[in-house]
């Protein structure tokens, strides 16, 4: 099968397709994937997991039909099911034409999107659906402000937290994304542009960010004596489980601090694919890839300014 391939080093990678690489088996209870669309999530190639695997294959988020069940399969899929996934941060392998998923990284897709559109969804919603919901606990009528609220994340996280959890969203991005991100639910947008915008917010119950410094370090002087910083985002070193405290603490030492890895969850799939389906939650736009552009569409990923999810499609969508 052809699959994309990151040779070279952590600092100087090289995307690649191999054509070569064997279709794996499913073994045990193991669910073997055709890939119609697979994802790129920005500064995928830097996580650490991708450069512990002997063979580099990236990708953590596809959509695509079930192939086969391994002997051991015992719940409801069935081969053929038209199903997203998010395979778990350790494993990837995901943007490939075969790849192994667990019973816990899939639901059925979004019935109205394409593979292409599904294929950008399943991090982005679990990420924003385990900060909301699991982490801080979002409720009804609190003050969130989300940072990149213009990204993949970011735009999910303005939606579910505006039309789902009934927050107050306060939404950071450059100002050409101003009226869209309106549109999808923020009651406050605000420049990152403009000096000392952090200034101009107090009060916040709960800080959603995805950038990671320097944006993440302005944030903490917005958030009320007891709220939360989380972040996804690149956390610097502190933030990092058990590695240490960030410096911000010092002068806020009142607000919770947190940096988390999204996990698959099946049951949040399927909750947030019907928010998709009943039109709550407005698909992520998408820019798509032949497998052999492969190396220009993680280039592409990495952009500032753009917009949308970019997506190398590896079997395309009939008309
Ligand atoms: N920990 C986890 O579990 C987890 C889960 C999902 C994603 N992530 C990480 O979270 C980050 C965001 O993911 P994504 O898919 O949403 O990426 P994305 O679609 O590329 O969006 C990134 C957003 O960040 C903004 N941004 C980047 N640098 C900035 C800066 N210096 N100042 C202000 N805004 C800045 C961009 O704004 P402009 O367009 O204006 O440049 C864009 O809106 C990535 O690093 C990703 O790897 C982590």
């Amino acid at each position: 099968m052809k699959a994309v391939e990151v040779l070279g080093t952590k600092t100087n990678p090289e995307v690649t397709l191999n054509p070569a690489i064997p279709i794996p088996c499913p073994k045990k209870a193991e669910i073997l994937i055709k890939v119609h669309a697979a994802a790129v999530t920005r500064d995928e190639l830097t996580w650490e997991e991708l450069w512990l695997r002997p063979v580099r294959i990236p990708g953590h988020d596809v959509s695509g039909e079930i192939a086969a069940l391994g002997p051991d399969y015992k719940g409801d899929f069935k081969v053929g099911d038209e199903v997203y996934c998010m395979i778990h941060t350790f494993r990837g392998l995901g943007q490939a034409e075969y790849v192994i998923v667990e019973g816990e990284e899939l639901a059925k897709k979004p019935k109205l999107l394409s593979h292409a559109q599904a294929s950008a969804l399943p991090i982005p919603l679990l990420t924003g659906w385990e900060a909301i919901f699991e982490r801080a606990q979002v409720q009804k009528g609190w003050k969130v402000l989300v940072t990149g609220a213009n990204g993949a994340v970011g735009v999910i996280l303005v939606q579910m937290l505006s039309r789902v959890a009934g927050a107050e969203v306060i939404a950071v991005a450059s100002p050409q994304n101003h009226e869209a991100l309106k549109e999808l639910g923020a009651h406050q947008v605000v420049d990152y542009n403009t000096p000392n915008w952090e200034n101009s917010i107090k009060d916040v119950d709960v800080v959603i960010d995805t950038v990671g410094d320097p944006i993440l370090a302005k944030t903490w002087k917005t958030v009320k004596s007891h709220g939360h910083v989380i972040t996804v985002g690149p956390a610097p070193a502190a933030w990092e489980y058990g590695k240490g405290r960030p410096i911000e603490v010092d002068e806020f030492p009142n607000v919770k601090w947190l940096f988390f890895i999204v996990s698959p969850k099946r049951e949040t799939l399927e909750k947030t694919a019907q928010l998709v389906d009943y039109g709550t939650i407005k698909p992520i736009d998408v820019e798509l890839f032949s497998p052999d552009k492969a190396a220009q569409a993680h280039k592409s990923a990495s952009v500032r300014g753009r917009k949308g999810k970019v997506v190398i499609e590896f079997v395309p969508e009939k008309n």
